[in-house]
């Protein structure tokens, strides 16, 4: 059993639910429990499931970034529960909010600039008073956005994952099987070499976490923008030389709500568990569709 922690983490988790009423209950919940930096918030919910809160609802499988299930907002930044530690989220009460050169807001403790800028230095001081009392400070969490919240920490991600279904995510090959001189099937294989697979092998990563369509300021729930998961599962077929349906495959994203509404804001790319640079995907398919 693991030592215990003389450590603690505040967790601040916007819960929801629909029950009873049609159109939810919305509510800030506090939570303070032992941590260590190391702990993921994962490991945190679930510590706060089994022994402070049985009620509280988040969505997980495979616990170590392979499954995509657990997205949510962590201090607004859309990221997996299981592979967010402590020590990369928790933020000091006080701490100001840092802003990188393209604007964005960094809302945890992950930023690595050394200088001693305001935000720093007070920064550096609110981790000291913090440390002071054993407190390695707040999280806060919610459900990913972009999508409708279900329950909690547990948003409807069917529309991401019927946007990818409408563009036949499996492989389309030729179906020409090698026979024997007799007719009978000998292989079923399609032949690929080195370069042509390491041209689509990045996409076939993707986990469709939706985590990069939580951070696309475009995509909000797929009407306008089918999304950028659903772009990525697309392109990954498009540059695969086995498959024969990359006209068609072009075809059914080359529409308003297709490539035409990316706005290349490139938030995507910013958090994709899978390293996949989600922006730079989007534009290369893009100038793909309107070159053909
Ligand atoms: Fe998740 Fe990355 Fe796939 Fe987007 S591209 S759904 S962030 S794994
Ligand atoms: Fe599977 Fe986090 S639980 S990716």
């Amino acid at each position: 059993m693991a030592e215990a922690s003389n450590t603690t983490v505040t967790l601040q988790v916007h819960r929801f639910t629909a029950r009873r009423r049609p159109r939810g209950k919305q509510w800030v919940q506090e939570y303070t429990i032992p941590a260590r930096p190391s702990d993921t918030v994962l490991d945190c919910l679930l510590t706060i499931k089994r022994t402070v809160d049985p009620t509280l609802a988040f969505r997980y499988s495979c616990g170590h970034g392979m499954c995509g299930s657990d997205a949510v907002a962590i201090n607004g930044t859309p990221t997996l529960l299981c592979t967010a530690t402590i020590r990369d989220w928790a933020k000091q009460p006080g701490a100001m909010p840092e802003v990188d050169d393209e604007g964005f807001r960094h809302t945890g403790t992950e930023a690595e600039e050394s200088d001693d800028s305001a935000e720093n230095v007070a920064n550096a001081a609110a981790a000291q008073n913090s440390a002071a009392n054993g407190s390695l400070g707040v999280i806060e969490l919610a459900s990913l956005p972009g999508f409708p919240p279900q329950r909690d920490l547990i948003a409807d991600i069917d529309p991401m994952l019927n946007q990818i279904r409408k563009l036949t995510p499996y492989l389309q090959a030729d179906g020409v099987l090698a026979t024997t001189a007799e007719g009978k099937v000998d292989v079923f294989e399609y032949l690929q070499n080195p370069e042509q697979l390491a041209k689509y092998e990045p996409l076939s990563n993707c986990i469709a976490c939706g985590v990069c369509e939580g951070a696309c300021p475009v995509y909000a729930g797929g009407d306008a923008f089918i999304g950028p998961a659903a772009l990525i599962w697309a392109s990954r077929f498009v540059n695969d030389s086995r498959d024969t349906k990359a006209m068609e495959r072009m075809d059914a994203i080359d529409t308003a709500d297709g490539v035409a509404a990316c706005q290349s804001v490139r938030a995507c790319s910013r958090h994709c568990p899978r390293g996949i640079d989600v922006g730079e995907e989007m534009w290369q398919i893009v100038a793909k569709v309107r070159e053909r």
